[in-house]
């Protein structure tokens, strides 16, 4: 059994100064090269939809593509210091719910200037990881075609593959036409997917992307979607969320047919594996970089905003409602004596587990479908 010093690299999951090292040193790269181990994997058992659920998605998928250039409206102009003050008030509610104390921080002398600024540069941040993010998910997906040992999957992923090419066009698109400013990937989100990447374990690529990098994006979209005004980044994100529902749909059908296979042993590593994946995720959401863009100490920043313990944050915890019911069906949570379901409890998240997973979700997400169908039925109707 591996300690968490092994696991994560530091004794402490909430040792700041041990987070706040791992830092992107090389923003000018403009290539990234990782090793991928994994071997490429022929099947030579052709029979379509042996495994009916996956049948169903890729069958789904087909119905479901969208055209990033033509299904968006791209002439919607987009003011962001006006999204950027709607953002604004909406955090300065929290930050009083949550009883956030500015005195004696260089915050204290912000004015709106200052504070607009921070939430634009915010903004821009957030997109840039999602994007980079997306980039990961089309990496992934490619590297699943091949690893996949069923045919089923391996046309699925096909598609999720033509998904995720879609998603980083559009959020590329957004980032350059309607925001002011990329921000280079976080340094804790290039490490997991890194690690996602170089296992050579097929279901590790599932497990690292399908349930946790897209749990975690299908949950951040979302609150996203529900408070943006801007309405193309809303339909944008409208239409990813339909796509990602599928995709992490796919990695719980696959997973839990592989999974419910494996020894204790084996389990274990694919529970560590999560875990990682979750603290590299949340400490990502530190967003050390709009700290230090605005110049600003970022402990002080952390120190401040994340009024006593840092894992009570209802909004950081929101991150993790799609993962932990998804890990919990795939008996994750309580293989080995509960070994997951205790660092989920440091975590402060396990209070998700009876949650809906997304085995299904994916139909009543299907907002291409449904505006396709509306679409279809005025036409009708003024026919
Ligand atoms: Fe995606
Ligand atoms: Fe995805």
């Amino acid at each position: 059994m591996a300690t968490d010093a092994e696991i994560l690299g530091r004794n402490d999951v909430d040792d700041i100064d041990a987070i706040l090292a791992i830092t992107n040193r090389d923003v000018e790269e403009a290539i990234h090269v990782v090793q991928d181990n994994a071997d490429a994997i022929f099947t030579w058992d052709y029979e379509k939809g042996k495994r009916p659920a996956l049948n169903k998605l890729y069958e789904k998928a087909k119905h479901a593509q969208w055209n990033g250039e033509t299904d968006l409206d791209w002439s919607i102009e987009v003011d962001q210091e006006r999204q950027a003050r709607n953002i604004l008030e909406l955090r300065a509610g929290l930050m009083a719910d949550a009883g956030v104390d500015l005195t004696g921080t260089p915050m204290e002398k912000w004015t709106e200037k200052e504070w607009i600024e921070f939430s634009v540069e915010n903004q821009n941040w957030s997109l840039s990881q999602f994007m980079h993010g997306e980039q990961g998910a089309l990496i992934c997906t490619a590297k699943i075609v091949e690893t996949v040992p069923w045919i089923d999957a391996k046309y699925y992923a096909s598609t999720q593959v033509m998904d995720e090419a879609r998603h980083v066009e559009v959020f590329a698109k957004y980032l350059d036409t309607k925001l002011q400013g990329h921000y280079p990937i976080n340094a804790h989100l290039q490490m997991l997917l890194d690690d996602i990447i170089n296992d050579s374990r097929w279901d590790m690529t599932y497990l690292g992307m399908q349930i946790m990098v897209e749990g975690l994006a299908l949950a951040a979209f979302g609150m996203a979607h529900q408070t943006t005004e801007d309405p193309l980044l809303k339909q944008l994100l409208r239409y990813v969320m339909s796509d990602e529902a599928r995709h992490v749909a796919f990695g719980v059908l696959s997973l839990k047919e592989f999974y419910d296979g494996l020894t204790a042993a084996e389990l274990l590593e694919r529970q560590e594996f999560a875990f990682e994946a979750a603290v590299r995720m949340r400490d990502r959401f530190l967003q050390q970089e709009v700290w230090e863009r605005m110049g600003v100490d970022v402990k002080l920043a952390i120190k401040t905003f994340n009024v006593g313990d840092k894992n009570n944050d209802p909004f950081q915890q929101l991150l993790f409602s799609k993962i932990v019911p998804n890990c919990k069906k795939l008996g994750l949570l309580d293989a080995n004596d509960g070994w997951l379901r205790q660092r989920f409890d440091t975590l402060g998240v396990t209070q998700f587990e009876d949650w809906v997973d997304t085995g299904e979700e994916y139909l009543e997400l299907d907002a291409v479908s449904a505006d396709r169908a509306a679409a279809a039925a005025e036409e009708a109707a003024a026919g």
